[in-house]
């Protein structure tokens, strides 16, 4: 474990404020729908765990897991579903939530799969966007922050499976 993470980036109280703002926003959007919180799996279970408590309204959480071929810090965009969902979204109003995105391919990869199933309507919620690394065009409709192009730990994003646990989002630093 060579790298370590250095400065914080997004401190607890400013991540706590966006989730309620995101909340807020998911709330009114979705009254009186169907909705379905969708987490993909790891990095986005802390995320999913704040979000989802304080939207006011009745809804159902899945996951699903995926595998990325590539190297630690890179995506290779060439993606495997290793845990399916559990429940049938025909029909239903879900809500994909996902850490991180950064070159887009692996969002773009689940959302055309769960779109072959003939949701009533999916869009995307990402804790953080990294717009500099895009490679593919996708709606991010529901974004927590903009970031740079920095590798960045915590928060349920990790280096190598670690650092999942931090209460903040933190940069990468070479050790
Ligand atoms: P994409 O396919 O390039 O958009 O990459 C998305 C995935 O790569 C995310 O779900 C993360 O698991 C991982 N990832 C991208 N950037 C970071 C980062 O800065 N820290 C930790 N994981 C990252
Ligand atoms: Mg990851």
């Amino acid at each position: 474990m060579k790298a370590k993470p250095g400065r914080v980036l997004i401190g607890r109280r400013e991540l706590d404020r966006r989730v309620d703002e995101l909340a807020r926003r998911i709330t009114e959007d979705y009254r009186d729908r169907d909705l379905v919180v969708v987490g993909i799996l790891k990095g986005a279970f802390v995320f999913l765990a704040d979000l989802v408590r304080r939207v006011d309204l009745p809804l159902e959480v899945d996951f699903v897991a995926v595998s990325s071929y590539g190297k630690d810090t890179e995506s290779s965009g060439v993606v495997r579903i290793i845990k399916d969902l559990d429940l049938d979204i025909r029909g239903r109003d879900v809500l994909l939530v996902e850490d991180i995105v950064d070159t887009g391919l692996t969002l773009q990869y689940i959302a055309r799969i769960l779109r072959q199933r003939e949701p009533a309507s999916l869009e995307i919620c990402a804790l953080l966007n990294k717009p500099e690394a895009r490679k593919v065009d996708i709606e991010v409709k529901y974004c927590g922050f903009d970031i740079p192009p920095l590798f960045v730990v915590g928060y349920g994003l990790d280096y190598a499976e670690h650092y999942r646990h931090l209460p903040y989002v933190g940069v990468l630093e070479e050790a």
